[in-house]
């Protein structure tokens, strides 16, 4: 059709929709467009606004490499990951992916250490209960871990760390539990120098996270979850820059001052955490790894997330 009115582009473009084949491609798209169209509208966005959006829009993509995904970490800062991961799992225990997962870690017995250079930290020996929605345990469940360093920064950004430092995979016992050893994490703040930092800057909003373990959990005949446990004595649980701090994902760490570790070596203070993962019955499946490996820069303005 020939455009003569600002209404008419609307329904222009979604009249080039109607070819599509499949129902779900075509729901999303039409949805999409619509709501494109309604916000330009609502805002009455100018051209300079536009000029200014496409430029937003295409950093995300330039500063996306394979050791840093801004477009993720943009998508958590937006609320958009936890809020995709709560409508499509009311009855585990999923948390937002985050960026910063690397396929293939190391395969690690149950009870073994995920530190695999020397890294700062009191140590920390996490239990991990998983179990399906009726309270069963789930053996056999393949569980990948990985969390930052108390320098706030994962493997992939710091040079100073081992190739894949934090990071592990192991499978449920008998029992439905996983264990590790580990150092106890610190927050950090999400990477500075992108569109991310912009939308923070201009909400007046601080950059961290709350300290947390991340775990994937998947097994054949369940619905593949990303999980975080974040301590309940972290000061900044409701303002999680994320937003990734939901009731079920606070764990509690325990002190131990005099008591003897799970691992003789320890002699001062250590912590403890136990934390269940629920799953429901559905498709396993992995999301596409947001990096794939270490960075050989060290980590600056655009480092830790
Ligand atoms: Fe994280």
């Amino acid at each position: 059709m020939i455009i003569e009115t600002e209404d008419q582009v609307t329904e222009a473009v979604l009249s080039e929709t109607q070819r599509i084949d499949d129902p779900r491609t075509k729901e999303i798209i039409q949805s999409l467009i619509r709501h494109l169209h309604g916000f330009a509208k609502d805002v009455r966005l100018t051209e300079k606004e536009f000029n200014a959006a496409i430029n937003y829009v295409t950093k995300l993509g330039q500063l996306t490499t394979d050791a840093h995904n801004e477009t993720r970490l943009i998508a958590g800062s937006l609320g958009l990951s936890t809020l995709v991961c709560m409508m499509n799992n009311d009855k585990s225990t999923a948390n937002l992916l985050g960026p910063f997962w690397r396929q293939g870690a190391p395969f690690v017995e149950n009870g073994g250490s995920i530190v695999r250079s020397p890294t700062a930290g009191l140590p920390l020996f996490f239990t991990g209960h998983v179990i399906d929605t009726d309270g069963k345990p789930i053996a056999g469940a393949n569980v990948d871990v990985w969390h930052a360093s108390t320098k706030g920064l994962y493997e992939n950004q710091d040079p100073s760390q081992a190739d894949w430092n934090l990071r592990g995979r192991f499978i449920t016992d008998d029992k439905g539990e996983f264990r590790y050893r580990t150092i106890k994490p610190s927050g950090y703040p999400v990477p500075a120098g992108g569109p991310t930092e912009v939308l923070l800057e201009v909400q007046h909003r601080h950059p961290f996270r709350p300290a947390h373990l991340h775990s994937m959990v998947y097994k054949d005949g369940f619905k593949t979850i990303t999980a975080q446990v974040y301590g309940d004595d972290d000061e900044i649980l409701e303002s999680d820059v994320q937003f990734g701090v939901t009731q079920n994902s606070i764990g509690h760490y325990v002190r131990h001052e005099n008591e003897p570790a799970p691992d003789s070596d320890v002699t001062g203070p250590w912590y403890s955490m136990d934390h269940t993962l629920v799953l429901e019955r559905g498709e396993s499946w992995l999301p596409t790894p947001p990096v794939k490996a270490k960075s050989d820069v060290m980590a600056t303005s655009m480092g830790a997330s």
